[in-house]
């Protein structure tokens, strides 16, 4: 009676330990989900490493100085035609005759409504 009492008290301990241990792995996974949600491509956009490069490739040779109308030549420009220029890609009515990848098209989106920083 004693001898088997002692058993069910280890397999008691064992059975809380595992308990414990697939809490504790439950908590890293969670962890890792929030982490993965909070990562936001977006906030890494900025005019000059991303958007400036794409008007300067697909934009410039027909909306530079003296060009069609909205000139792209400076963020000044860029920015107060922001929401046409978005507008535009997103349609894909530009850039004329050339196709924009979509990750160009998203990180030209994402500056637009970010408020088309000077960053
Ligand atoms: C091959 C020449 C060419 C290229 C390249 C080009 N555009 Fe245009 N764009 C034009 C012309 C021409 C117009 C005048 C309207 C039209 O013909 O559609 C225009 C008009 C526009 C307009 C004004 C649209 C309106 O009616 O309000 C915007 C904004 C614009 N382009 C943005 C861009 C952006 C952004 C790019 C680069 C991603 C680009 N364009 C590339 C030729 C071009």
């Amino acid at each position: 009676m004693k001898s088997h009492f002692k058993i069910r008290k280890e397999f008691l301990v064992l059975l809380v330990s595992v308990f414990f241990v697939s809490c504790i792995t439950n908590v890293e996974e969670d962890d890792f989900d929030e982490r993965e949600v909070i990562i936001d491509s977006c906030a890494e956009i900025t005019f000059s490493q991303n958007i400036k490069p794409i008007i300067d490739a697909a934009c410039i040779d027909c909306h530079g100085i003296g060009g069609n109308f909205p000139n792209l030549k400076s963020y000044s420009t860029i920015s107060s035609n922001a929401n046409s220029v978005k507008a535009e890609v997103v349609s894909r009515r530009m850039p004329k005759g050339i196709s924009l990848k979509q990750s160009e098209i998203d990180a030209i989106v994402c500056w637009v409504e970010s408020g088309a920083l000077d960053n």
